[in-house]
């Protein structure tokens, strides 16, 4: 018996990994997030008994996981994106290693890579940015001050920030104080479903943007001049310059 925490991808069933698809195909139990998970993904898991952890409490998803390891059953519990991400892993890895149930964690592919992808965009463009900051704006979950927005904003960095688009006013607010008014951004709804939206605009006419296409919530903020602006070519596929695998032309 064992739980198998599964990222289940940002919403296009094809993104599931196929190591986690064949956990589906055996789990007896399934124990989902109803908000974000695409549902068709349970088609893969036709044996299983199903339930919804949106309308669970902590102490109910444990509890089920649980009365699965008395009955030998494993049980697949999938998160959406990568359970690492805004997943609330930890506090049901701690639980079970502390009541001595086995488990494992299968990765998945995070949302703000597929909104980078439904953009079409390289977070770690040569001479533009080599870092990517991931984020999001204080809701109910409080955020440490240090990490507050306009502090991560002075770097100037790429910044995928989730969780906050029903704040894009207070988004903007913040990286006005370090970012260009002129920096690019992106919101991407739903990214890699069959409805996935895409606005993209400036600092300057985001906010206006979002509330005229209505988008409210399942979005990802995406920010930086990685979105739009000239870069160098990589170094990695530079015929002048060598490396371990190739040699530089004469
Ligand atoms: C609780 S977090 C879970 C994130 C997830 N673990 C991941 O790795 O993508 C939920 C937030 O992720 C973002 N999100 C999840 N799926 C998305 C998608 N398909 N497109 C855009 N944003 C998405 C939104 O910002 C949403 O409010």
């Amino acid at each position: 018996m064992k739980v198998y925490f599964i990222g289940a991808g940002p919403g296009d069933p094809e993104l599931l990994t196929i190591k986690a698809k064949k956990v589906l195909e055996k789990a007896e139990i399934v124990i989902y997030a109803g908000s974000l998970v695409n549902p068709e993904i349970l088609d893969y898991a036709p044996q299983a008994e199903v339930y919804n952890s949106a309308g669970m409490t902590l102490e109910e998803v444990l509890g089920k996981m649980e009365e699965a390891s008395e009955k030998d059953q494993t049980v697949a519990r999938v998160h959406t994106g990568d359970p690492s991400i805004y997943g609330a892993l930890q506090e049901q890895i701690d639980y079970l290693k502390e009541v001595g149930i086995a488990y494992q964690i299968i990765p998945g592919v995070s949302s703000f890579l597929a909104a980078a992808a439904a953009v079409e965009r390289e977070f770690t463009l040569p001479d533009v940015s080599q870092t990517v900051i991931v984020t999001r704006l204080e809701g109910r979950t409080p955020v440490p001050e240090k990490e507050r927005l306009h502090k991560l904003a002075k770097h100037n960095t790429s910044l995928a920030i989730f969780l906050s688009v029903h704040m894009i006013s207070d988004v903007v607010e913040e990286l006005k104080e370090e970012y260009p008014i002129k920096t690019p951004i992106a919101v991407v709804q739903k990214a890699s479903w069959s409805d996935e939206r895409v606005v993209q605009g400036q600092l300057s006419n985001i906010v206006e943007q979002v509330k005229t296409a209505e988008i409210t919530k399942t979005a990802m903020i995406l920010v930086g001049d990685f979105l739009d602006s000239d870069y160098q070519h990589s170094k990695l596929y530079d015929k002048n310059f060598s490396h371990q695998f190739r040699q530089a032309e004469e």
